[in-house]
């Protein structure tokens, strides 16, 4: 017979981390020496048993307003208490529509129409697929290809996954979706090594999308999907003049462009997203994390009205795109989104992240001479320091400078195998940052 007999209450610290299977996680290694979350406010984290651990990396590049906000917190639990689920599909809340106006009025001019999804991995996916289904529409019904780039990260599902360009995160999972050609990543040390911004080299990487429309075809290429800053791969920002340049070979040939805007949108460079930084303007942004602070679960795709218009045709009792989830603009994060909208304008966050980045600069570009290091990109209030790796362990120093973070220095940072990503929320002062920057260099230190 079953044993149902029943476990022990949850109490701060669970006495059996077998149970939970983490994401992303090195779970043998944590269950060993766990670093458990129980608390957080502001730029902290409180852990379980009860030390303040300062936050470089806004949760998850999520949290832009910090933690603990009230006025979020608050709109959540009014909206559970009034609507706590509506059905998306032929079913509408006010909420949902101010959210999507409140987006689209964030976003350069053309990106007016906002769908909704739960994550930046069901954005990217939503993206492609919108991508997919416009052509066929349009008539063109041969651009099935989609077009990413090595080191890019879209997300976990098939589509993200299979345009995305991070080798560890590709191989477990057979051919994934067929169709796909990825451009190269735009990093080379010898070149960029200590930029802060975009770097001067590196424009001419974008040209490698003539050569894949040389390989394939103009008429067999759908979408091409690039983060403007590649965040999760080790902070590797766009080189000057290389999206501009997308934007041309993509125009002239009939090609979509989608910025995966999922860490850089809600003010991460220093504007509401980095499509307005650059000066270019994509057929779609997606977007997650930020919206609502990370708060409630959201994502969405900002669609151009060319392509959102194309599909409003045909007899107006059919839907018009198949394709949405039980969840899509769920009460709970649309309450969250438009409290959070309301605090990046109130506080001015964007403009604040604009202003603090040469600082911030400075402040990370000190620990050039720190031992190991190998390089430091800035832009907005993101960075990423490279780290040589340990002989035949890649990724070791770094998963060794997480749990050093954690554990003896009270530093929560983000690694990206043997690179850490300080991405702070963009509430960080001048002294936290300095404050940041002492203990990654004692971090450095410590898995010298
Ligand atoms: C650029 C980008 N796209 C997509 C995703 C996936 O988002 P999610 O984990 O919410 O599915 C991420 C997550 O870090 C991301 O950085």
């Amino acid at each position: 017979m079953l044993d149902k007999s029943p476990r022990p209450a949850a109490v701060n610290v669970p006495n059996d981390l077998a149970a939970h299977w983490m994401p992303f996680t090195a779970n043998r290694a944590f269950k060993k020496a766990p670093r458990l979350l129980a608390g957080a406010k502001d730029m902290h984290y409180i852990t379980v048993d009860g030390r303040k651990i300062i936050d470089a990396a806004a949760g998850m590049w999520c949290t832009n307003a910090g933690h603990g906000r009230p006025q979020i917190s608050e709109a959540i639990a009014k909206q559970a208490a009034a609507l706590d689920y509506a059905p998306p599909f032929q079913f509408g809340i006010p909420q949902a529509f101010e959210l999507a106006s409140r987006i689209a009025d964030l976003a350069p001019a053309g990106l007016d129409h906002v769908f909704f999804c739960n994550s930046g991995s069901e954005a990217a996916d939503t993206a492609l697929k919108i991508a997919l289904a416009y052509h066929q529409i349009a008539g063109q019904g041969s651009r099935i290809r989609l077009i990413g780039r090595e080191r890019g990260y879209h997300g976990v599902g098939f589509g993200g996954t299979s345009v995305g360009g991070i080798v560890n995160n590709r191989k477990m999972f057979g051919t994934l979706l067929t169709g796909v050609d990825h451009l190269p990543h735009t990093y080379d040390r010898d070149k960029q090594a200590f930029t802060r911004g975009e770097p001067e080299y590196g424009a001419h990487f974008a040209d490698e999308l003539e050569r894949l429309v040389n390989l394939h075809g103009a008429n067999t290429m759908a979408a091409v999907i690039v983060e403007p800053m590649a965040g999760s791969t080790g902070v590797l920002p766009a080189p000057k003049g290389y999206l501009k340049r997308l934007r041309e070979i993509t125009q002239k040939h009939g090609i979509l462009l989608i910025f995966d805007e999922v860490i850089t949108g809600f003010g991460r460079l220093g504007f509401a997203f980095a499509a307005e930084r650059y000066g270019v303007l994509p057929d779609m942004i997606t977007f997650a994390k930020g919206v609502t602070n990370g708060a409630a679960p959201m994502g969405g795709v900002l669609v151009r009205d060319t392509i959102h218009d194309a599909f409003m045709s045909g007899p107006e009792h059919v839907v018009e795109l198949t394709h949405g989830y039980t969840y899509s603009a769920h009460p709970l994060a649309c309450a969250a989104g438009l409290a959070t909208l309301d605090i990046y304008r109130d506080e001015k966050l964007f403009e604040r992240a604009r202003a603090l980045e040469p600082k911030f600069a400075d402040a990370v570009m000190s620990l050039k001479g720190e031992p190991n290091v190998l390089d430091i990109r800035t832009i907005g209030l993101t960075a990423g320091i490279d780290l040589a790796s340990r002989p035949d362990l890649p990724g070791k120093r770094g998963f060794d400078g997480l749990n050093s973070a954690f554990h003896d220095n009270d530093l929560m940072l983000r690694v990206a195998g043997d690179t850490l990503a300080l991405t702070p929320p963009l509430i960080v002062s001048e002294d936290q940052i300095g404050e940041i920057v002492e203990k990654v260099a004692k971090v450095i230190r410590a898995v010298a």
